[in-house]
């Protein structure tokens, strides 16, 4: 799930982390837009699938023939997740996706094959474990407690680690970073499917193809200095981005490569290695540099001096994919303009819903701190230092 800005919210033995639901929730919204009202105020609830361990082991049982000695729950807001260790070994998530989810499974499928084509390319997807009749989802009626329900049942392989949101972002770990987002492009880029059309979102608000979109929100910013700020950068994102779009080399991007989407594992010279690559659920036809600046953006969220990010994961990056003249010359507004998103939409659910305000308001602060303090930088100074980091990183 998308972008949110966690910051000081700690997230470990939460059982749904703000930020995580905060983040399903707007996602909600915006993927259904025209059932923002009704999800907004009931359906939620009841979207999200509600099984009792002793259901998950008769699931486990009947579609996989495994029988679970440990079943825990793991943190999900939209679906429900299960971390399950059967005795006849190995160690498994099954996720029970929530009931608006589990009614389009060509998306579902889409998404699973890009998982699991990844995986076949060396990346840390996990992987979908097929049932005993050869099933990669299964269609589960259930009575959750609002009558009978459907819910599309898969069962994962677990990727160990921790996400890299607990760990120092050193230089070392942010060029990874980079260059795991560059990876994972090239390889999706390949990928084939006959759905591959349903990635052509079109109005999706989180693609960097779509800022104009955020004008028809401003007004959640009415009042507010920060208002300024995004218009300006709207401006110069219509003056300097869109007449260069055509030069951007186009691939899928997986839209959400953020500090809670990858898991980090201990490397052997005391650092870490990225061992996981989570959610696929905003997958979409884009760019390449859309990946890389929606990377930058979130590891700076992260980062006690953001500035030092850019440099450390372009490098990364161009180790795999360099970048043409004008995708490097737009990086900076992209980079602002995940920023935009990311705040406006913030603020447009914080309207929505009032009662998220703590936790929303809380967790945006540091992203706006960094937005005005990379604006008011300036494109020249902030690309100077990214450029001249990563040339060094290369040396
Ligand atoms: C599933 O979603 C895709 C993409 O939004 C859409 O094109 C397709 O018609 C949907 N299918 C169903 C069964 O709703």
């Amino acid at each position: 799930m998308t972008w949110m800005f966690l910051l000081g919210v700690a997230c470990s033995g939460a059982w749904i982390c703000p930020k995580v639901k905060a983040a399903a929730f707007i996602r909600r919204l915006w993927n259904e837009p025209k059932h923002t009202k009704i999800l907004a105020d009931m359906s939620v609830k009841h979207a999200k699938p509600n099984f009792s361990p002793s259901q998950v082991s008769e699931i486990m049982k009947r579609l996989y023939n495994l029988t679970p000695s440990e079943i825990r729950p793991l943190p999900s807001y939209d679906d429900q997740n299960f971390y399950v260790a059967p005795s006849e070994g190995g160690e498994y998530v099954l996720k029970i996706m929530n009931t608006e989810d589990s009614k389009n499974t060509t998306i579902i499928e889409l998404q699973t094959h890009a998982m699991s084509f990844l995986h076949q390319n060396g990346l840390p997807a996990q992987t979908v474990v097929p049932t005993t009749s050869g099933q990669l989802m299964s269609l589960e009626e259930m009575d959750c407690g609002y009558g009978c329900q459907k819910y599309v049942v898969r069962l994962l392989s677990y990727l160990p680690g921790v996400t890299i949101s607990k760990v120092p972002l050193t230089p070392k770990l942010l060029y990874e970073a980079g260059r795991m987002a560059a990876r994972m492009d090239e390889i999706l880029q390949k990928m084939d499917h006959p759905h591959l059309s349903i990635l052509q979102r079109d109005n999706f608000i989180w693609s960097l193809s779509n800022i104009l979109l955020l004008e028809g929100y401003m007004s959640v910013l009415d009042g507010d200095p920060l208002q300024k700020v995004m218009k300006s950068v709207i401006h110069q994102y219509k003056n300097s981005v869109f007449p260069k779009l055509s030069s951007f080399r186009e691939c899928i991007n997986h839209g959400d490569f953020n500090d809670l989407n990858v898991l980090v594992q201990p490397d052997d010279n005391n650092g870490y290695k990225i061992s996981g690559i989570l959610d696929f659920g905003d997958m979409s036809s884009g760019y390449y540099v859309y990946e890389l600046a929606i990377t930058i953006m979130y590891m700076m969220i992260e980062h006690p001096d953001p500035i030092e990010v850019g440099g450390p994961v372009l490098a990364g990056w161009e180790s795999v994919f360099p970048l043409n003249e004008d995708e490097k010359d737009c990086l900076y507004l992209l980079v602002l303009s995940r920023f935009c998103q990311s705040l406006v939409m913030a603020r447009y659910s914080v309207k929505l819903h009032p009662e998220n305000e703590e936790y929303l308001m809380i967790t945006s602060r540091k992203g706006i701190k960094i937005l005005q303090q990379v604006w008011e930088l300036g494109k020249e100074h902030v690309e100077k230092v990214w450029f001249q980091r990563a040339a060094q990183f290369n040396k």
